[in-house]
């Protein structure tokens, strides 16, 4: 579309891809600098691919609490003063007394999930739900590119397309389920990610044995609801490493997710960002909490007193391969103690095999030749999380996410969303006033020599 086709068309500052915790954080943010500052608010318009404001829904199991305090919220560690903060969302519940009665920093998922639905209702005029961003590129204009525009392509619920344009997008499509190599899912092979909607497909009866594969957090809590869930089931869990590792949350070690940490690891040297990994990985991977752990020994160790077992640990063991056939699953577990194999045939087998990292060369197809990638192929970013250009550009491309390589360990997580949401409403602010002052002072030609 050129210039004249756009005329009628709002031109946003931002569209944000993706209305999760973190874009939803951005929101809150634009709408405060809106009421708070000088300057014109911020244009911006999101859009969400579920047909609702939804959070890991199929992982919302019974009594399972957050990982980060509930201070750590949408808001409160940008602006402790927010309107959108987990206590005012308490107060407007009505249970704030209630709340701090119960001492405890750490709400159920279930709660914070109703206190994220609350929020996302209070920008609800920002977003549109059940339409899936589909493509990223540069905005044509007769006779080359619009450097300073992007188009965004949305398709609608019903298949309808239409493109939106804009200075800046903020793509936050969150993590990617994994399988190991050579698996797939389908009504029987599940990953977490998708688990309470395939386990309420089948009737309880229709699920005698279930395997669970992974050590991580998620593998441990469906290890769990499985053998409260299914009493008549037998429960295999499938564990690479020799027992259930502890998440590091203790307070020295949780400072790798302060809001200075970033910049820490951002500016640090490559021996720097290796120590973070090297010592701190298991503050969020292949860790559980330790409740969690305590409840399945508990249960175990009951078992062991009653003389009857169901829930069984093939520990140092990994899957091989998965065969499938009619509502049968044969697995192939390869015990790293022996190197042997073993075929385990089970009613279900769910992957809780973690996830990738938000990836946005797939949203920018060929437009990714124009952002730069450092020598291991990555992704160059700036502090200030845009994308750096390789070509002349102005447009803004932010991740909130797929950052781990220069960012740090916060970067899929909610610990400082509330920050890198202030720290990127910031740069789309300050661009765009410099853009208007370039505009207002074009660049004078050189005088010509004499
Ligand atoms: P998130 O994945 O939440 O949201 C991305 C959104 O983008 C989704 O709603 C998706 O539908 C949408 N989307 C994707 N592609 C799209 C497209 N093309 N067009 C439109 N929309 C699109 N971290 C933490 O710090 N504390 C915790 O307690 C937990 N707990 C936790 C539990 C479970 C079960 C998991 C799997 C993960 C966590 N995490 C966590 C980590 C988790 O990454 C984090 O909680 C947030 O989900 C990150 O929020 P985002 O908005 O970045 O991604
Ligand atoms: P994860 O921490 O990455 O764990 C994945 C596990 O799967 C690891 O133990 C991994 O082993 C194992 N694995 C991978 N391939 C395997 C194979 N072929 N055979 C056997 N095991 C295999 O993933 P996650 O547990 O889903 O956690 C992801 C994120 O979500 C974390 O941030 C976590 O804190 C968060 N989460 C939070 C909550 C909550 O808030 N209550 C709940 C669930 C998840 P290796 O270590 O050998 O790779």
């Amino acid at each position: 579309m050129g210039t004249a086709g756009r005329r009628n068309q709002e031109i946003y500052d931002l569209v944000g891809i993706g209305f999760g915790p973190s874009n939803l954080s951005l929101a809150i943010a634009l709408d405060e600098h809106g009421a708070s500052a000088q300057q014109p608010p911020v244009t911006s318009h999101f859009f969400e691919q579920q047909p609702t404001f939804g959070w890991h829904r199929n992982m919302l199991l019974p009594s399972t609490t957050m990982q980060i305090s509930f201070l750590k919220d949408l808001a409160t560690f940008r602006n402790p003063m927010s309107r959108f903060s987990f206590i005012s969302f308490l107060h407007a519940s009505n249970r704030l007394v209630q709340f701090v009665n119960n001492q405890d920093f750490f709400p159920t998922r279930h709660e914070f999930h109703q206190y994220l639905e609350w929020a996302a209702a209070g920008v609800g005029d920002q977003v549109t739900y059940g339409t899936e961003v589909t493509s990223i590129r540069p905005c044509a204009e007769a006779g080359g590119q619009a450097p300073d525009l992007l188009e965004v392509e949305v398709r609608g619920s019903d298949g309808t397309t239409r493109v939106v344009t804009t200075h800046n997008v903020a793509i936050s499509t969150g993590l990617v389920p994994r399988l190991p190599e050579g698996t797939a899912t389908d009504e029987r092979v599940w990953h977490s990610s998708e688990f309470l909607g395939r386990f309420g497909a089948h009737a309880p009866d229709d699920l005698k044995s279930v395997a669970v594969v992974g050590a991580g957090q998620s593998a441990a809590e469906i290890t769990r609801f499985l053998y409260d869930s299914l009493p008549h089931a037998q429960i295999s869990a499938v564990i690479p490493s020799y027992g259930y590792s502890i998440a590091d949350d203790t307070p020295f070690a949780n400072q790798v997710f302060d809001p200075d940490a970033v910049d820490e690891y951002y500016f640090g040297t490559e021996r720097a960002r290796d120590a973070f990994w090297r010592y701190h990985r298991n503050t969020n991977y292949s860790v559980v909490d330790a409740d969690v752990i305590r409840a399945l020994y508990q249960r175990s160790y009951d078992e062991q007193v009653r003389g009857s077992r169901r829930l069984h640990f093939r520990n140092l063991t990994r899957v091989a391969e998965v065969n499938r056939a009619g509502s049968g699953t044969r697995v192939m577990l390869r015990s790293l103690l022996d190197d042997r194999t073993e075929e385990l045939a089970v009613d279900a087998l769910v992957f809780a095999t973690g996830y990738d990292g938000l990836d946005p060369a797939r949203l920018l197809g060929d437009f990714d030749k124009h952002f730069q990638r450092d020598a291991a192929g990555r992704h160059r970013v700036e502090r200030d999380y845009r994308l750096v250009t390789a070509s002349d550009l102005t447009c803004g491309v932010y991740l909130q996410g797929g950052t781990e390589h220069s960012h740090g360990l916060t970067s899929s997580l909610l610990s400082n969303m509330a920050v890198r949401s202030g720290e990127i409403a910031d740069s789309i602010v300050l661009r765009r006033t410099e853009r208007e002052l370039d505009r207002a002072s074009p660049v004078k030609e050189a005088p010509s020599a004499a």
